[in-house]
């Protein structure tokens, strides 16, 4: 299959690209390089430029001829950047994506597998989140993921829309890089637990937030997976993506472990593989922090025989050789 990826110089899209060449199809990048990374999109056919550009997608489609199916990844995706800008992630998130599956449309592109997020469930108190949960966002950013998956479905849904069909995969906490070590995460730093962890030292102590709530041992419940699992399970999505949609046309489903890990369990294990001790002190919850929880993934599992292949231990060994073979990779500073 030939298949067009969306912000594939970025994290997630540059994974999928690797994940769909090796099980021999043909990945297409178009990004705009806002983020991400040119070394990753210039693997494959790479055109450069926005999702709503209505003559570069012209020209995409002239070049490649008919595509199978699109992966939409490309988003703005920080969160307190969203809370301080929302205006640009509704233009970015929501209308460029109208924009985009306008274009899809046209050029008879009917599949369109779109990058959702967990953030959906945002302050559900529910430590199992099943897809038939009421989603709660709790950021302009997961409600500008949730808004992407309204569009779509009302597109797959409506009759005469040009026959297009989607799928949803709401992804939970994806770690680590490639198997290869071909692409990874491109940012530096940020506030994700990994990255507090790798970060961590005299300069930046690690202050492990919020200890009493109702978990195992009173710290947040989060979902992490290894993001080479996540790859592949969208090789597998596009390669059933007909039987999936057949009867409804749109299908939303989590992609994770389907198992919680506490945060004072995932510094357990980072201390494990790394061979570092953390230390680090607690601190009262920060204002809208909640519980947590993990995937239900019974779905995906169901439609697809997707498992994932790595541990979570895999997963943060991954993201410490990622950082330490990254910056040979890619010919600029990492930002
Ligand atoms: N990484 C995660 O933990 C995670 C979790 C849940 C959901 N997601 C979703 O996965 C997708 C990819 O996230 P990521 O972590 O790889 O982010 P990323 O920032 O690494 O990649 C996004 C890519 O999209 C490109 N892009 C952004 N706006 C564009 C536009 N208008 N036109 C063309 N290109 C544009 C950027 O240049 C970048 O390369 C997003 O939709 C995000 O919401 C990611």
């Amino acid at each position: 299959m030939k298949i067009l990826v969306t912000g594939g110089a970025g994290y997630i899209g540059s994974l999928i690209a690797g994940a769909l060449d090796k099980a021999g199809h043909e990945p297409v990048i178009l990004d705009s390089l806002r983020g991400g990374r040119r070394e990753f999109a210039e693997r494959y056919p790479f055109y450069q430029g926005d999702i709503a550009d209505e003559s570069l997608l012209d020209r995409l489609f002239e070049g490649e001829g008919p595509l199978d199916g699109a992966v939409h990844c490309a988003a703005l995706t920080i969160v307190p950047e969203s809370v301080a800008n929302p205006g640009e992630y509704y233009e970015e998130n929501v209308v460029k994506t109208l924009s985009l599956f306008s274009s899809l449309q046209k050029h008879q592109c009917r599949r369109i597998l779109l990058s959702g997020s967990a953030s959906v469930y945002g302050n559900s108190r529910d430590a199992v989140l099943s897809e038939d949960g009421i989603p709660c966002p709790g950021s302009p950013y997961a409600r500008t993921k949730l808004m992407q998956e309204f569009l779509l479905e009302d597109l797959c849904l409506a009759p005469g829309e040009g026959g297009i069909r989607g799928i949803t995969l709401r992804y939970f906490n994806p770690l680590g890089a490639a198997e290869d070590l071909s692409s990874g995460p491109w940012r530096r730093g940020g506030s994700h637990l990994i990255a507090r962890l790798l970060n961590h030292g005299p300069e930046s102590p690690f202050v492990l937030t919020g200890t009493d709530f109702p978990t195992r041992d009173g710290t947040g419940l989060r979902d992490y997976f290894h993001a080479a699992d996540l790859a592949r399970a969208h090789v597998l999505l596009l390669e059933s993506f007909d039987s999936i949609t057949a009867e409804t046309g749109y299908a939303v489903m989590n992609a994770g472990s389907g198992r919680g890990v506490t945060v004072k369990e995932f510094i357990d294990a980072f201390e494990r593989v790394s061979g570092r001790r953390i230390d680090y002190r607690t601190g009262p919850a920060r204002p809208g922090d909640v519980a947590g929880g993990y995937a239900h993934t019974g779905r995906l599992r169901a439609l697809t025989g997707w498992e994932p292949r790595h541990s979570l231990e895999d997963a943060i060994e991954s993201a410490l050789l990622w950082e330490i073979t990254s910056p040979l990779l890619l010919k600029a500073q990492l930002s």
